[in-house]
Protein backbone atom coordinates (compact mmCIF):
# COMPACT_ATOMS: atom_id res chain seq x y z
CA UNK A 1 0.00 0.00 0.00
CA UNK A 2 1.48 3.45 -0.91
CA UNK A 3 1.66 6.58 1.62
CA UNK A 4 1.35 9.85 1.27
CA UNK A 5 4.94 11.87 0.63
CA UNK A 6 6.38 14.69 2.32
CA UNK A 7 8.00 16.25 0.06
CA UNK A 8 12.03 16.00 1.18
CA UNK A 9 14.44 15.64 -1.59
CA UNK A 10 17.59 14.90 0.85
CA UNK A 11 16.32 11.81 1.87
CA UNK A 12 16.17 10.06 -1.40
CA UNK A 13 13.88 7.81 -0.42
CA UNK A 14 11.19 6.28 -2.99
CA UNK A 15 7.61 6.85 -3.51
CA UNK A 16 5.94 5.30 -1.20
CA UNK A 17 8.33 6.68 1.74
CA UNK A 18 6.68 8.90 4.82
CA UNK A 19 8.59 11.37 6.24
CA UNK A 20 6.64 11.21 10.04
CA UNK A 21 6.36 14.70 11.84
CA UNK A 22 7.19 13.62 15.54
CA UNK A 23 4.70 14.46 17.84
CA UNK A 24 4.48 15.04 21.54
CA UNK A 25 4.02 11.73 23.20
CA UNK A 26 0.54 11.35 24.98
CA UNK A 27 0.77 9.54 28.30
CA UNK A 28 -1.96 6.69 28.19
CA UNK A 29 -3.71 5.92 31.43
CA UNK A 30 -2.78 2.58 33.09
CA UNK A 31 -6.37 0.97 33.96
CA UNK A 32 -5.68 -2.11 33.30
CA UNK A 33 -3.11 -4.68 35.58
CA UNK A 34 0.08 -5.53 33.58
CA UNK A 35 0.32 -8.53 32.43
CA UNK A 36 2.54 -11.12 33.58
CA UNK A 37 5.44 -10.48 30.93
CA UNK A 38 8.63 -12.68 32.58
CA UNK A 39 6.06 -15.75 31.82
CA UNK A 40 5.02 -14.35 28.31
CA UNK A 41 8.57 -14.12 27.62
CA UNK A 42 9.67 -17.57 28.75
CA UNK A 43 6.35 -18.97 26.94
CA UNK A 44 7.53 -17.29 23.67
CA UNK A 45 10.76 -18.11 24.34
CA UNK A 46 9.96 -21.66 24.38
CA UNK A 47 7.84 -20.94 20.86
CA UNK A 48 10.72 -18.82 19.01
CA UNK A 49 13.34 -22.12 20.39
CA UNK A 50 11.21 -24.41 18.75
CA UNK A 51 11.23 -25.78 15.32
CA UNK A 52 14.22 -23.91 13.28
CA UNK A 53 13.51 -20.36 12.83
CA UNK A 54 17.01 -20.13 10.81
CA UNK A 55 15.52 -22.17 7.42
CA UNK A 56 12.83 -19.39 7.32
CA UNK A 57 15.27 -16.89 8.40
CA UNK A 58 17.41 -16.86 5.76
CA UNK A 59 14.94 -16.42 3.07
CA UNK A 60 14.32 -13.02 4.31
CA UNK A 61 17.65 -11.64 4.35
CA UNK A 62 16.53 -9.15 1.50
CA UNK A 63 14.46 -7.26 3.65
CA UNK A 64 18.00 -6.72 6.12
CA UNK A 65 19.98 -5.34 2.96
CA UNK A 66 17.84 -3.40 1.76
CA UNK A 67 17.23 -1.67 5.72
CA UNK A 68 20.99 -1.71 6.01
CA UNK A 69 21.33 0.39 2.74
CA UNK A 70 18.35 2.91 3.88
CA UNK A 71 20.35 3.66 7.14
CA UNK A 72 23.16 4.88 4.67
CA UNK A 73 25.75 3.36 7.28
CA UNK A 74 29.34 4.65 7.62
CA UNK A 75 31.93 1.83 7.85
CA UNK A 76 32.93 1.58 11.47
CA UNK A 77 30.29 2.41 13.03
CA UNK A 78 28.73 0.50 15.60
CA UNK A 79 25.62 -1.19 15.20
CA UNK A 80 23.16 -3.42 17.55
CA UNK A 81 20.83 -5.95 16.06
CA UNK A 82 18.08 -6.92 18.75
CA UNK A 83 16.00 -9.75 18.37
CA UNK A 84 18.34 -10.66 15.27
CA UNK A 85 17.87 -14.55 15.02
CA UNK A 86 20.08 -15.98 13.24
CA UNK A 87 21.43 -12.53 11.37
CA UNK A 88 19.32 -11.08 8.26
CA UNK A 89 20.09 -7.58 9.46
CA UNK A 90 23.71 -8.48 11.53
CA UNK A 91 24.88 -9.56 7.69
CA UNK A 92 24.08 -6.86 5.94
CA UNK A 93 25.80 -4.32 8.20
CA UNK A 94 28.58 -6.60 9.02
CA UNK A 95 28.79 -6.40 4.96
CA UNK A 96 28.95 -2.78 4.85
CA UNK A 97 31.75 -2.81 6.96
CA UNK A 98 30.07 -1.96 10.55
CA UNK A 99 30.76 -3.32 13.82
CA UNK A 100 27.80 -5.11 14.91
CA UNK A 101 26.90 -6.31 17.99
CA UNK A 102 24.01 -9.33 17.03
CA UNK A 103 21.80 -10.38 20.35
CA UNK A 104 18.43 -12.29 20.44
CA UNK A 105 17.11 -14.27 23.58
CA UNK A 106 17.29 -17.69 21.74
CA UNK A 107 21.08 -18.89 21.95
CA UNK A 108 20.73 -21.81 18.90
CA UNK A 109 19.62 -19.05 16.46
CA UNK A 110 22.81 -16.66 17.54
CA UNK A 111 24.61 -19.75 16.86
CA UNK A 112 23.36 -20.11 13.72
CA UNK A 113 24.42 -15.97 12.70
CA UNK A 114 27.84 -17.23 14.37
CA UNK A 115 29.05 -19.95 11.90
CA UNK A 116 26.97 -17.40 8.72
CA UNK A 117 29.43 -14.65 9.97
CA UNK A 118 32.50 -17.00 10.23
CA UNK A 119 31.56 -18.08 6.90
CA UNK A 120 31.86 -14.60 5.58
CA UNK A 121 35.33 -13.73 7.99
CA UNK A 122 32.80 -11.06 9.12
CA UNK A 123 32.86 -8.60 12.57
CA UNK A 124 30.26 -9.89 15.01
CA UNK A 125 30.07 -10.40 18.28
CA UNK A 126 27.58 -11.97 19.58
CA UNK A 127 25.37 -11.62 22.93
CA UNK A 128 22.26 -13.20 24.39
CA UNK A 129 20.07 -10.63 25.51
CA UNK A 130 16.34 -9.91 26.18
CA UNK A 131 15.10 -6.74 24.11
CA UNK A 132 12.61 -5.71 27.26
CA UNK A 133 16.37 -5.53 29.09
CA UNK A 134 19.21 -4.66 26.79
CA UNK A 135 22.61 -5.20 28.87
CA UNK A 136 23.85 -1.95 27.36
CA UNK A 137 24.97 1.73 28.46
CA UNK A 138 22.91 4.36 27.07
CA UNK A 139 23.79 6.06 23.84
CA UNK A 140 26.07 3.01 23.50
CA UNK A 141 25.45 2.48 19.76
CA UNK A 142 25.39 4.68 16.22
CA UNK A 143 22.53 2.18 15.14
CA UNK A 144 20.45 0.33 16.44
CA UNK A 145 18.35 -2.27 14.16
CA UNK A 146 15.62 -5.01 14.40
CA UNK A 147 14.40 -6.66 11.28
CA UNK A 148 10.77 -8.49 12.50
CA UNK A 149 12.44 -8.93 15.87
CA UNK A 150 11.88 -6.53 18.77
CA UNK A 151 7.99 -6.29 17.34
CA UNK A 152 7.66 -9.65 19.20
CA UNK A 153 8.33 -8.51 22.96
CA UNK A 154 5.46 -8.41 24.70
CA UNK A 155 6.32 -4.88 26.94
CA UNK A 156 5.80 -2.56 23.56
CA UNK A 157 6.52 0.12 25.43
CA UNK A 158 9.61 -1.10 27.26
CA UNK A 159 11.04 -2.41 24.19
CA UNK A 160 10.52 0.66 22.56
CA UNK A 161 12.09 2.41 25.43
CA UNK A 162 15.24 0.24 25.45
CA UNK A 163 16.07 0.90 21.76
CA UNK A 164 15.75 4.79 21.91
CA UNK A 165 18.09 4.40 25.25
CA UNK A 166 21.25 2.44 23.83
CA UNK A 167 21.26 4.76 20.45
CA UNK A 168 22.99 7.98 20.60
CA UNK A 169 21.88 11.10 19.83
CA UNK A 170 22.13 11.91 16.07
CA UNK A 171 22.28 8.24 15.51
CA UNK A 172 19.36 5.66 14.39
CA UNK A 173 16.97 3.34 15.45
CA UNK A 174 16.12 0.87 11.77
CA UNK A 175 13.38 -0.98 11.81
CA UNK A 176 11.52 -3.34 9.21
CA UNK A 177 8.10 -4.31 11.02
CA UNK A 178 4.76 -6.16 9.47
CA UNK A 179 2.33 -4.06 9.12
CA UNK A 180 -1.27 -4.99 10.58
CA UNK A 181 -2.41 -5.60 6.86
CA UNK A 182 0.35 -7.52 5.95
CA UNK A 183 0.06 -11.09 5.11
CA UNK A 184 1.76 -11.88 8.59
CA UNK A 185 -0.29 -9.65 9.90
CA UNK A 186 -3.29 -11.56 8.89
CA UNK A 187 -1.29 -14.99 9.71
CA UNK A 188 -0.75 -13.88 13.11
CA UNK A 189 -4.84 -12.61 13.51
CA UNK A 190 -5.72 -16.39 12.01
CA UNK A 191 -3.36 -18.59 14.49
CA UNK A 192 -5.32 -15.93 17.14
CA UNK A 193 -8.14 -17.26 16.51
CA UNK A 194 -7.45 -20.65 16.99
CA UNK A 195 -4.74 -20.25 19.64
CA UNK A 196 -5.73 -16.94 21.57
CA UNK A 197 -3.13 -15.09 22.68
CA UNK A 198 -1.94 -14.14 26.38
CA UNK A 199 -4.23 -11.66 27.30
CA UNK A 200 -3.28 -8.16 27.50
CA UNK A 201 -0.78 -8.38 24.93
CA UNK A 202 -0.89 -6.06 21.96
CA UNK A 203 -0.60 -6.75 18.79
CA UNK A 204 3.31 -7.37 17.37
CA UNK A 205 2.05 -5.88 14.20
CA UNK A 206 1.68 -2.55 16.21
CA UNK A 207 5.21 -2.04 15.05
CA UNK A 208 4.34 -1.36 11.64
CA UNK A 209 1.42 1.26 11.91
CA UNK A 210 2.43 4.99 11.37
CA UNK A 211 0.46 6.56 14.34
CA UNK A 212 2.00 3.79 16.96
CA UNK A 213 5.59 4.36 15.72
CA UNK A 214 4.92 7.80 15.94
CA UNK A 215 3.41 7.10 19.38
CA UNK A 216 6.47 5.65 20.64
CA UNK A 217 9.16 7.06 19.68
CA UNK A 218 8.60 11.16 18.45
CA UNK A 219 9.83 12.22 21.85
CA UNK A 220 13.55 11.49 21.06
CA UNK A 221 13.06 11.60 17.53
CA UNK A 222 14.46 14.31 14.91
CA UNK A 223 12.81 12.63 12.16
CA UNK A 224 10.86 9.62 11.16
CA UNK A 225 10.90 8.08 7.93
CA UNK A 226 8.49 5.15 7.12
CA UNK A 227 8.45 3.73 3.85
CA UNK A 228 5.96 0.68 2.97
CA UNK A 229 7.31 -1.83 1.53
CA UNK A 230 6.89 -6.04 0.11
CA UNK A 231 8.47 -8.82 0.89
CA UNK A 232 7.43 -11.67 -1.21
CA UNK A 233 7.13 -15.26 0.40
CA UNK A 234 7.74 -17.58 -2.73
CA UNK A 235 6.98 -21.16 -1.94
CA UNK A 236 6.49 -23.69 -4.27
CA UNK A 237 3.17 -24.32 -3.31
CA UNK A 238 0.47 -23.09 -0.41
CA UNK A 239 0.77 -26.48 1.04
CA UNK A 240 4.35 -25.99 1.30
CA UNK A 241 4.77 -23.20 2.79
CA UNK A 242 1.71 -24.52 5.26
CA UNK A 243 4.14 -27.74 5.86
CA UNK A 244 7.30 -25.47 6.29
CA UNK A 245 5.99 -23.06 8.61
CA UNK A 246 4.84 -25.71 10.64
CA UNK A 247 7.51 -27.48 10.98
CA UNK A 248 9.88 -24.45 11.41
CA UNK A 249 8.65 -21.48 12.09
CA UNK A 250 8.05 -21.56 16.39
CA UNK A 251 4.84 -19.89 16.70
CA UNK A 252 3.26 -21.97 14.13
CA UNK A 253 4.93 -24.87 15.34
CA UNK A 254 3.46 -24.52 18.58
CA UNK A 255 -0.29 -23.45 17.78
CA UNK A 256 -0.62 -26.62 16.00
CA UNK A 257 0.66 -28.56 19.04
CA UNK A 258 -1.53 -27.21 20.75
CA UNK A 259 -4.67 -28.42 18.81
CA UNK A 260 -6.42 -31.91 18.64
CA UNK A 261 -6.52 -33.47 15.64
CA UNK A 262 -9.41 -31.64 14.35
CA UNK A 263 -8.41 -28.15 15.52
CA UNK A 264 -4.89 -28.94 13.69
CA UNK A 265 -7.21 -29.82 10.70
CA UNK A 266 -9.23 -26.64 10.81
CA UNK A 267 -5.87 -24.31 11.13
CA UNK A 268 -4.52 -25.95 8.27
CA UNK A 269 -7.41 -24.92 6.09
CA UNK A 270 -7.94 -21.25 7.53
CA UNK A 271 -4.03 -20.87 7.16
CA UNK A 272 -4.70 -21.84 3.34
CA UNK A 273 -7.72 -19.55 3.12
CA UNK A 274 -5.41 -16.75 4.53
CA UNK A 275 -2.87 -17.67 1.65
CA UNK A 276 -5.65 -17.70 -0.78
CA UNK A 277 -6.15 -13.81 0.30
CA UNK A 278 -2.94 -12.94 -0.82
CA UNK A 279 -1.57 -15.14 -3.32
CA UNK A 280 -0.35 -13.76 -6.73
CA UNK A 281 0.63 -16.80 -8.48
CA UNK A 282 -1.92 -18.30 -10.83
CA UNK A 283 0.54 -21.66 -11.71
CA UNK A 284 -0.31 -23.35 -8.49
CA UNK A 285 2.59 -22.26 -6.30
CA UNK A 286 2.81 -19.51 -4.14
CA UNK A 287 4.01 -15.59 -4.17
CA UNK A 288 2.31 -14.04 -1.57
CA UNK A 289 3.42 -10.40 -0.91
CA UNK A 290 3.64 -9.32 3.06
CA UNK A 291 3.44 -5.39 3.60
CA UNK A 292 6.64 -3.92 6.08
CA UNK A 293 7.41 -1.20 7.57
CA UNK A 294 10.82 0.16 7.00
CA UNK A 295 11.52 2.46 9.64
CA UNK A 296 14.52 5.04 10.32
CA UNK A 297 14.49 6.42 12.95
CA UNK A 298 17.02 9.43 13.68
CA UNK A 299 17.48 10.34 17.37
CA UNK A 300 17.57 14.10 18.41
C1 LIG B 1 10.71 -13.53 13.23
S1 LIG B 1 12.22 -13.76 14.08
C2 LIG B 1 13.26 -12.51 13.31
C3 LIG B 1 14.72 -12.79 13.46
C4 LIG B 1 15.66 -11.92 12.62
N1 LIG B 1 15.68 -10.56 13.10
C5 LIG B 1 15.32 -11.99 11.16
O1 LIG B 1 15.07 -10.96 10.54
O2 LIG B 1 15.36 -13.08 10.60
C6 LIG B 1 11.87 -13.07 15.66
C7 LIG B 1 13.07 -13.13 16.57
O3 LIG B 1 12.82 -12.34 17.73
C8 LIG B 1 13.42 -12.99 18.83
N2 LIG B 1 12.77 -12.44 20.02
C9 LIG B 1 11.44 -12.38 20.28
N3 LIG B 1 11.22 -11.77 21.46
C10 LIG B 1 12.45 -11.44 21.96
C11 LIG B 1 12.87 -10.78 23.14
N4 LIG B 1 12.01 -10.36 24.07
N5 LIG B 1 14.20 -10.58 23.32
C12 LIG B 1 15.09 -11.02 22.40
N6 LIG B 1 14.74 -11.66 21.26
C13 LIG B 1 13.43 -11.86 21.05
C14 LIG B 1 13.19 -14.45 18.56
O4 LIG B 1 14.02 -15.30 19.30
C15 LIG B 1 13.45 -14.52 17.06
O5 LIG B 1 14.79 -14.77 16.79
Amino acid sequence: MSQQIAPNPLRLLAAQTQTVKPKETKMTAMTQTAPDYTAIKTKQNAAWSSGDYAKIGVTLQITGEELAEATDPTPGASVLDVAGGNGNATLAFARRWCNVTSTDYVESLLDGGRVRAEAEALNVSFQKADAEALPFEDASFDIVTSTFGVMFAPNQNKAASELTRVCRSGGKIAMANWTPESFIGALFKTLGRHVPPPAGVQSPANWGATSWVQEHFSAEAASISMKMRNFNFRYPSPRHFVDFFRTYYGPVHKAFLALDAAGQAQLEADILATIDRFNVATDGTMIVPSEYAQIVIEKR
